[in-house]
């Protein structure tokens, strides 16, 4: 048993999906959000300056004393093997989760992520393997209308219906939002792929966690409801704006250096 806190990054506010789930599924534990808004997008860096950035709020979260750290973005995931090497934390990056549910029930899979991500081919090798046909799409153009508040908007629906309508009638029957902004376009994109199951990270994210958790005896053992603390390292005003269409509860938003 351990009380210590669980540390979840992400670029901006994608994670926040991912956040929400795991608070749902363990929701006697504690956790601390960074939302490295200075830096975002990552989607569209290079893999070296994305592997320094999530090394930098790695360094952060452990230095804070999490037990576990669930990087709630694919694109860090995709650059965060280093983290792979040191026993000081666990750490669950959003990829295999997402993939393994996806893999389930599907032959012909559209994976929705950043121009980092699919670059990467991290997701395209997984499923691959296990004999899938795979249509990657660059969506990187999606993440700085999210971090925008352009959701429910007119605007969004368009941008999203023409960047993918050319791919509705190729007989996709999953798609992967493969990078945890996109939740927040959800029902756009499953205007356009009507048919197909739309898989998100955060559920698979957190089954994945609580059994990690579990293995490791690291279950916080309070029985009561647990805090979240969001940090961004860019205003702490801008956040608490863009957490508004979360219905989240939390202690308090601060910047924080890292
Ligand atoms: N939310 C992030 C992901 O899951 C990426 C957004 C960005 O490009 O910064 O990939």
């Amino acid at each position: 048993m351990n009380s210590s806190p669980i540390g979840v990054m992400d670029s901006g506010i994608g994670g926040i999906n991912v956040l929400k789930s795991l608070i749902e599924k363990l929701p006697n534990e504690d956790f601390i959000y960074v939302a490295d808004t200075l830096n975002c997008p990552y989607g569209t860096k290079s893999p070296e300056e994305i592997e320094n950035l999530v090394r930098r709020v790695s360094n952060y979260l452990i230095n804070k004393g999490c037990k576990a750290i669930v990087i709630a973005c694919n694109t860090a995931t995709c650059h965060s093997s280093f983290l792979l090497n040191q026993d000081k934390v666990i750490v669950l990056g959003v990829i295999n989760p997402t993939a393994t549910e996806a893999i389930k029930n599907s032959k012909k899979i559209a994976l929705l992520a950043t121009n980092a991500t699919i670059d990467s081919g991290v997701y395209q090798e997984i499923l691959l393997n296990a004999n899938k046909e795979v249509v990657p799409i660059k969506c990187s153009v999606f993440v700085e209308a999210i971090e925008k508040g352009e959701i429910n908007s007119e605007y969004a629906r368009s941008l999203v219906f023409n960047h993918l309508k050319s791919y509705q009638n190729q007989n996709i029957d999953s798609v992967i939002l493969g990078c945890t902004h996109f939740d927040l376009y959800k029902n756009h994109i499953q205007e356009v792929f009507k048919n197909a199951r739309i898989v998100s990270s955060g559920k698979p994210t957190s089954i994945e966690l609580e059994r990690l958790l579990k293995k490791n005896n690291l279950l916080n053992p309070k029985t009561t409801k647990g805090k979240v603390y969001l940090k961004t390292t860019l205003a702490a005003n801008l956040l608490k704006e863009q957490v508004k269409i979360f219905d989240l509860d939390y202690e308090f938003i601060e910047k924080i250096i890292v």
